[in-house]
């Protein structure tokens, strides 16, 4: 089997630390798949680069075929296979959301024409720096030769918090709660729905996770509630954003991308299986506006996700919906703005 190459970008910050091991170790392209492990960062922190890449050879791990570690983007978009964006400009103390939404938009448009000149044309690029959905459009926009299709931004963290709640609220393990879907923005307006999600009980019975929990109350409320306030519940504990977890999840993210969605679980009960993925939206699913990267629910074949349509969307989930794109809608409108006048 021919090596890949797979770029990690803010490969010195803290959710790299625990994503790169992860990734050099085989769980998430298999256990026979050699890898060159390409890291970036800015200048400042290529001492600390050079750092993470001699651990990684300390690791002795038998896939890592090669570590590359750069500030140069030449080198590190050239012919890789998958690209996996976490670095971006924090939101530091006083800062407003606009001027964050500015210094990514820039990172993200170069980071875009880099993919655009130098990754394979079939490289698959997942977006996690933040704003994780306005980042992804920018970079997609910046690299016309790469299919729309390739790109997506990270809300399997929001879909993990999420099942991990119904999980502890039901008393089954998490890989018994299936088919959660995060709607539309890795932000507060998130919109965590479990009203099509299953949970497999201990008989073995697969069931609707609203039948299962009973509590509507707390479905609609405190549990949205703690999905969409998680990370800063984390900040809050940890004063630093969640990293563990997110390494977690972007291994889940891109190995359901690279092999189709593990259903070695309690719930193959269930007839098909789904997993959330911020994709772009042509304005044919769900009412919601075209040219926008919004969360949606996707089954996975070949590499390729299909957008699940169909499901039966009620009024109070249809204004959460809503609320979620009108916010993406205004960070595209300012991000590609302040593009146009730089
Ligand atoms: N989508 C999600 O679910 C999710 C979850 C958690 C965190 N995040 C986001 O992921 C990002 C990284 O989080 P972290 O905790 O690892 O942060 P961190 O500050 O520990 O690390 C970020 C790294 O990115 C680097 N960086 C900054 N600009 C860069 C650029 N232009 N090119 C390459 N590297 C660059 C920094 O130097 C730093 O080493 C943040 O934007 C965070 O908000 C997203």
């Amino acid at each position: 089997m021919a090596s890949i190459k797979v770029l990690v970008t803010g490969a010195a910050g803290q959710i790299a630390y625990s994503l790169l091991h992860s990734i050099a170790k085989g769980d998430v392209f298999g256990q026979d798949q050699t890898i060159t492990l390409v890291m970036l960062d800015i200048p400042p922190m290529a001492t600390v680069l050079k750092g993470v890449e001699m651990e990684l050879e300390d690791c002795a791990l038998p896939l890592l075929k090669e570590v590359i570690s750069t500030t140069d983007y030449k080198e590190a978009f050239s012919d890789i296979d998958v690209a996996i964006l976490v670095g971006a400009m924090p939101r530091r103390e006083g800062m407003e959301r606009k001027d964050l939404l500015k210094a990514n938009a820039g990172i993200f448009q170069g980071q875009g024409k880099a993919l655009d000149q130098y990754a394979k044309k079939s490289v698959k690029v997942l977006v996690v720096g933040n704003p994780a959905n306005t980042n992804c459009l920018i970079a997609s926009k910046c690299a016309p030769s790469i299919p729309k299709k390739n790109f997506s931004c990270l809300t399997r963290l929001d879909q993990n918090r999420a099942q991990s709640q119904v999980a502890s609220r039901v008393g089954v393990a998490a890989n018994s709660v299936c088919n959660v879907i995060i709607w539309g923005n890795h932000s507060s307006t998130q919109y965590p729905d479990v009203r099509h999600a299953l949970v497999c009980t201990a008989d073995g019975t697969v069931s609707p996770v609203p039948a299962v929990v009973k509590d509507d109350a707390w479905l609609n409320g405190d549990f949205i509630t703690t999905v969409q306030k998680r990370g800063g519940a984390v900040i809050a504990a940890r004063k630093l954003s969640s990293a563990m977890s997110a390494a977690k999840a972007i291994g889940d993210h891109v190995r359901d991308w690279w092999f189709g969605i593990n259903n070695k679980v309690c719930c193959s009960g269930a007839s098909k299986l789904w997993t959330s993925m911020g994709v772009y939206s042509d304005g044919s699913h769900y009412g919601i506006p075209e040219d926008i990267i919004y969360s949606f629910p996707v089954t996975i074949q070949n590499r390729d996700y299909t957008i699940v349509d169909g499901l039966e969307i009620n009024d109070a989930s249809r204004a959460r919906m809503d609320e979620t794109a009108k916010e993406l809608v205004e960070e595209r409108d300012a991000a590609l703005q302040f593009l146009s006048s730089s």
